[in-house]
């Protein structure tokens, strides 16, 4: 199981500070929410915010579009220094074409699914994704609740990517904290994203701890 603190609960004055906090934590990829106040009704950072962090962090930048016509900003992102690039099946007209120009870029291409909308609209790209994001909240805020009956797609997809032999991460994103976080993993996802819990109150160490914890 990998963490991926979300940058999006983090002080955005002391930003740099923040992330070097979870780096030194051990978590290994630094989800990076970036919103367009059209697909999501909130506004976040773009590239610049993307290419001043990757000067001094080696995380795995796992950079979540919850943006319309992700096609524009592709290029923009990798070259910032994206590692992972997620879309919304919600935001893509040609699924299929949008994941090939993530990978043409050399990056690892990811599909997101609000909660609402069905694993079967994925089924066919499938084999073509890095990862699947399966959101457990409604995008465009930190700090909402888990909402329950994601579990039931995670277990789903999860038998799924077992079933057609395919090595694809699920990573699962919102109201995910200790108390739910071992409930999550069971279910079969492999990459969690915290923002609230980790960056939400005091000490960042004793947040990741926490997630650990549940786990062993
Ligand atoms: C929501 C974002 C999430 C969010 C998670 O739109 O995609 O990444 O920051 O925050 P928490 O963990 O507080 O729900
Ligand atoms: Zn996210």
């Amino acid at each position: 199981m990998k963490l991926a603190p979300s940058i999006l609960s983090a002080d955005f004055a002391r930003l740099l500070e923040d992330v070097k906090k979870v780096e030194k934590a051990g978590c290994e990829y630094l989800h990076i929410d970036v919103m367009d106040g059209h697909f999501v009704p909130n506004i976040t950072i773009g590239p610049a915010v993307v290419k001043s962090l990757r000067k001094d962090v080696n995380m795995v930048f796992d950079t979540h579009l919850m943006i319309e016509d992700p096609d524009k900003y592709i290029a923009d992102f990798v070259d910032a220094g994206s590692d992972v690039i997620t879309v919304h099946q919600e935001t893509c007209i040609h699924l299929h074409r949008t994941i090939q120009n993530i990978k043409s870029h050399g990056v690892k291409a990811g599909v997101s699914l609000n909660p609402a909308t069905p694993i079967e609209t994925i089924k066919h790209v499938l084999a073509d994704v890095d990862m699947v994001l399966l959101m457990s909240v409604n995008p465009g805020f930190g700090g909402q609740s888990f909402i329950p009956f994601v579990l039931d797609k995670v277990r789903e997809l999860r038998k799924t990517i077992d079933e057609m032999g395919l090595d694809v991460d699920i990573e699962v994103d919102g109201g995910v904290k200790s108390s739910n976080i071992k409930e999550v993993v069971d279910a079969g996802a492999n990459i969690i994203v915290a923002g609230s819990a980790i960056f939400g109150n005091g000490d960042v160490d004793v947040a990741v701890e926490a997630l650990r914890e549940r786990l062993k």
